[in-house]
């Protein structure tokens, strides 16, 4: 039986930072950020969005009333949730109407939370055929005004229905995970802002890569010519790109001429976005299907995903005959033209607005907001989320 990605999409808050202005106001050459990081623009998300918003504003463009009624199991990958107790999957569950005999959890191992959730997803279905998984990825990156992370924040959250049959991509058996107790990038529960040791961080990223990649090939006798793209979790798109050098010499020049143009085709999303930890990869994997118009069926994509502390794992899937009539492209178009670009100072006081936690009571403006569903304020220490829908 064929297990994988049904559907897929993404939400992204409405405003956000051109990289070139950050700079300038950083007394950093722009070069550095687009050029050295990789990055044009940065997503910021307004008080009114935080991760159980994006990631239900993320499932509502791609869920319809029948995957409600299927789904019966809710993944939700985070970094950044906003309870240490309740799931944000039973949020999204309740803003969607999704079908109440359903499971509702959270996952998290930083940015490979999502992707442990699709693979609990894949064993859910191998168990259950007739059943639908939702898949969230959401998450808001923080790493403080005029710090060296600050040019790798970034918001959205991407959603995906794992089912039997897919009509996107069809996952392979065959996958390598590796785990290390490394302290490159961590957020303590009492920190809004993650702590980074970014040359670590760096240079661990490439050693998972090495790692999982070298025994794929051993695991699988599969090499570099078999693969139509590798996607990469992108905390930032120099990251990937330092990646995919390490592997090209492996391909003759066609193979490396075509894993570099799809790496970049796979990059222009989160190069305009920033990072979004958990999604960041599925993100790239979605740029690229949207993005490059040629892709054959039965192409192989690869797939790196990296958490940090750190998990990595390399698994891959074959595209499906007809994939791009199910990827809403043109909703991706509308999503990004639609954004509203802010200067530094407007995005400085919108990173330091809190929401109170003292129990007491605020309403937020969610008019100024355009998206779907939204945080509208607090009381008695409880989130109030409106789907204007509703
Ligand atoms: P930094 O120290 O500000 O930057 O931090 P740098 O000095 O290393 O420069 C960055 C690049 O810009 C360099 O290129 C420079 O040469 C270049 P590289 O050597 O890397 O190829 N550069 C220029 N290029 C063109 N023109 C110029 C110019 N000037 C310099 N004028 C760092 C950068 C990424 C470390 C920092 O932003 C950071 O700590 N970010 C957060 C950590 C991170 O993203 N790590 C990535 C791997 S870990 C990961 O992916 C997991 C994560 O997503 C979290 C999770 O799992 O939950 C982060």
């Amino acid at each position: 039986m064929k297990i994988g990605i049904d559907k897929i999409g993404f939400y992204i808050p409405h405003l956000y930072v051109d990289m070139n202005k950050l700079a300038v106001s950083r007394n950093v050459e722009p070069e550095k950020f687009t050029i050295g990081i990789g990055q044009e623009k940065m997503a910021v998300p307004p008080i009114t969005q935080d991760p159980v918003t994006l990631a239900a504003n993320a499932a509502l463009e791609i869920l319809d009333e029948k995957d409600k009624k299927e789904i019966d199991f809710v993944i939700f990958g985070t970094e950044s949730g906003i309870d240490s107790s309740k799931s944000a999957a039973v949020y999204v569950h309740d803003l969607l109407d999704i079908n109440p005999y359903a499971r509702a959890i959270e996952v998290k191992q930083a940015c490979y939370g999502t992707t442990a959730g699709i693979q609990m997803a894949k064993g859910h279905i191998a168990l259950n055929p007739e059943s639908k998984v939702l898949v969230l990825g959401s998450d808001i990156a923080r790493y403080g005004l005029n710090t060296s992370g600050e040019a790798t924040q970034g918001a959205g959250a991407v959603a995906l229905v794992i089912s039997a049959n897919p009509s996107i991509l069809e996952l392979e058996d065959q996958s390598v995970y590796f785990t290390t107790d490394i302290m490159d990038f961590w957020r303590p529960i009492y920190s809004d802002k993650a702590f980074v040791d970014g040359k670590l961080s760096n240079e661990q990223y490439i050693a998972f890569f090495s790692k999982v990649w070298e025994q794929y090939k051993t695991k699988t006798g599969l090499e570099l010519k078999d693969f139509e793209a590798i996607c990469y979790h992108l905390p930032y798109t120099k990251m990937g790109l330092k990646a995919l050098r390490t592997v090209l010499d492996e391909g003759t020049e066609d193979v490396k001429d075509r894993l570099m143009e799809n790496y970049k085709i796979s990059a222009r999303y989160n190069r305009n976005v920033g990072n979004i930890y958990t999604g960041s990869l599925y993100l790239s994997f979605l740029s690229l299907l949207a993005r490059k118009e040629d892709l054959d069926a039965d192409s192989r994509i690869g797939l790196f995903s990296y958490g940090s502390g750190a998990v990595g794992e390399f698994f891959t899937g074959l595209l499906q005959a007809d994939y791009r009539e199910h990827l809403h492209v043109e909703n991706h178009i509308k999503l990004f033209s639609a954004r509203k670009e802010i200067t530094v100072a407007e995005y400085e006081e919108i990173f330091q607005e809190t929401l109170p936690t003292d129990g007491s009571t605020i309403e937020l403006d969610i008019d100024n907001d355009p998206a779907t569903i939204c945080l509208a304020g607090m009381a008695d220490n409880k989130r109030q989320y409106v789907n204007k829908t509703k």
